[in-house]
């Protein structure tokens, strides 16, 4: 395989009972500390995009800021951010999607994106899916095209595919073993 793919594999530090016992929390700030694995992270995501037309990179809070943003310069399109609830001073458009224990909301301005422009959703992580499914509700209900979803991170038995409305789920590494994960 791609030698890239284990670079960041193994850049990705996995903390065992984090943030409550029984998850092995795959924590990406020690990703973002190695500057060849985060450049092999990006690269390999504007490889992928850079010829698909694409003019909005999406990326949810928190964690998707930080993997979006040099996607979106290095293909010439714009970053828009999906925030959690009340900190977008705009008009917004909100969708709420499921968390273990109740719910949680995205947000995003009204005016980001236009009918028919072309989007990936970029976060860091897709464990159940709610998260993405809830992003690409918003882009949809603007009128926008969700071309693909992408994650540094994500796990092969996650059901989140199934919740991703017929979306395609771009995924860099898989950890394997693990039963519950965040
Ligand atoms: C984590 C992760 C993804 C989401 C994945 O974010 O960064 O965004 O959970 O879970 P799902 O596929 O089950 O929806 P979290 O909401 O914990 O917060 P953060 O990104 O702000 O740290
Ligand atoms: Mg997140």
């Amino acid at each position: 395989g791609d030698p890239r793919l284990e670079a960041i594999s193994a850049a990705i530090r996995v903390v065992p009972n984090f943030p409550k016992k029984g998850i092995m929390f795959q924590d990406i700030t020690t990703l973002l500390l190695d500057h060849k694995a985060f450049k092999h992270t990006i690269d390999i995501f504007v490889d992928r995009y850079k010829d698909m037309q694409i003019s909005v990179v999406a990326g949810v809070e928190a964690r998707g800021f930080m993997f979006g943003p040099p996607i979106a310069l290095a293909i010439g399109a714009k970053f828009v951010p999906l925030r959690k609830p009340g900190k977008l001073p705009g008009k917004v458009i909100s969708e709420s999607y499921e968390l273990e224990y109740g719910h949680d909301r995205l947000e995003m301005h009204v005016d980001a994106v236009e009918p028919l422009e072309r989007v990936i959703i970029i976060d860091d992580l897709v464990a159940t899916g709610g998260t993405l499914s809830a992003a690409i509700s918003l882009m949809e209900s603007q009128g926008a095209e969700v071309v693909e979803c992408a994650c540094v991170i994500g796990l092969p038995e996650v059901k989140g595919q199934h919740k991703l409305k017929g979306k395609p789920l771009y995924v860099l590494v898989e950890p394997s073993g693990l039963d519950e994960f965040c």
